[in-house]
């Protein structure tokens, strides 16, 4: 199977042997563990596993419709203005934190590495060097035939440097880090694990376990969510390295009184497979993304115990607008208008999606993506 997409040639191995291969993997995994697998080393296999998982395999994955064998379709994907408009808040960053290096995480296709570095030549600020981390070999590869006209300045990395000085930026990275599952049932809290059912494929199992979410859910109903320990162990790594700079995460999520209302008794953990949602992990395995939302209080606090400071937190409408976005609206024409605008729509991307700003060992400052609407008093 073949398509192709930004003019790279993208062969896909046949869905059925993916899947069967991953499922076997898997399998293994879970027979050498006396059959029982926590949900975030599942996830991590499913969307990671070299060769086989979800963002490690073939599969197109970002798109604006399902026709191009895509499966969801991210803000630098829908309108290059996200990344011209995130990079006059790098430009400012660079320039206030006095570095010159930008590092990004998880980079998808390199659409926004491209518009990122389109804009920061734009304005005249060059950074030395721009080194992007995915933990992807396949995106890799599409990553360096996009840039390929930055190469000399464009560098991959496997691991963060000793010392980090620069900044950083990752869209919808966060999302992408396995979480672990917790599962309160008649009053009890339980971790959800994956084992395999006798009758082929995978099936949920949950045990009693000491971990709780990170604050009480109120009530006594049955309640499944996630904790985000990966998430937050990247970010506290990304801190214990950067000597000084800034960082910019925009993700999809919620402060945590939001995050763990007692209402929201079913989690946030989703898939997603050719722009269709569900909420079945265990099947498709390598097909689908999985993701969960963040937890931007736990982002917020796992920053500060690594020594950054909270510069600001707002939802993506607000960090846009802050950032220019009606001038930039205002001179399109009608259809990229229209793609652009729905990253502030409320509806769209413009409230579901927040951005968190963080800095360590320079001076925080009134950073230009939170000067208005800033909501770092409701994390
Ligand atoms: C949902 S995609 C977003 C891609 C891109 N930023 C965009 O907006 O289109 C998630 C990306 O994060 C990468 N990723 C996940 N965990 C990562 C980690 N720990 N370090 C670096 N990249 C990671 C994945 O390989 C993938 O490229």
């Amino acid at each position: 199977m073949w398509t192709f997409e930004d003019n790279v040639l993208i062969v896909t191995t046949e869905p059925s042997i993916l899947t069967t291969a991953l499922e076997t993997r898997i399998a293994q995994e879970i027979a050498a563990a006396d059959g029982w697998l926590p949900f975030d080393r599942f996830m991590a296999l499913a969307l990671y596993e070299p060769g086989l998982g979800y963002y490690a395999n073939n599969t197109a994955k970002f798109g604006l419709m399902a026709s191009s064998g895509s499966d969801f379709v991210t803000a630098p994907e829908m309108s290059p203005v996200f990344g011209q408009l995130l990079a006059a808040q790098v430009a400012e960053a660079l320039v206030r934190t006095g570095t010159r290096q930008v590092w990004e995480f998880g980079a998808g296709t390199g659409a926004l590495a491209l518009q990122v570095l389109d804009e920061l030549a734009a304005l005249g600020v060059r950074p030395d060097r721009y080194t992007i981390v995915d933990v992807s070999g396949t995106l890799r590869a599409r990553q360096q035939l996009r840039l390929a006209r930055y190469g000399g300045l464009v560098h991959w990395a496997d691991a963060l440097p000793a010392r980090l000085e620069g900044v950083v930026i990752g869209n919808e990275v966060l999302d992408a880090m396995p979480v672990q599952l917790l599962q309160r049932l008649g009053g009890a809290w339980h971790e959800r694990g994956v084992v395999r059912r006798p009758e082929g494929g995978f099936g949920w199992q949950d045990r009693l376990t000491p971990l709780r979410p990170p604050m009480d859910i109120e009530g006594e109903h049955d309640y499944l969510t996630e904790i985000h320990a990966q998430g937050e162990a990247f970010i506290r790594t990304l801190g214990e390295h950067m000597v000084r700079g800034a960082a910019f995460f925009i993700d999809y999520g919620f402060g945590e009184s939001e995050y763990y209302h007692p209402q929201r008794h079913m989690g946030t953990l989703v898939c997603h497979r050719l722009h269709k949602v569900d909420d079945d992990p265990l099947t498709d395995v390598g097909l689908k993304d999985i993701t969960a939302h963040v937890n931007f209080t736990g982002t917020a606090v796992a920053a500060q115990d690594a020594g950054f400071e909270v510069l600001g937190y707002t939802n993506q409408a607000h960090f846009l607008i802050n950032c220019g976005l009606g001038p930039k609206l205002d001179a399109l024409e009608q259809g990229p208008r229209a793609m652009a605008a729905k990253l502030m729509m409320e509806h769209e991307m413009g409230e579901l999606f927040k951005v968190i700003g963080l800095v360590k060992g320079a001076e925080p400052w009134d950073a230009l993506g939170f000067v208005r609407g800033d909501r770092t008093h409701r994390l």
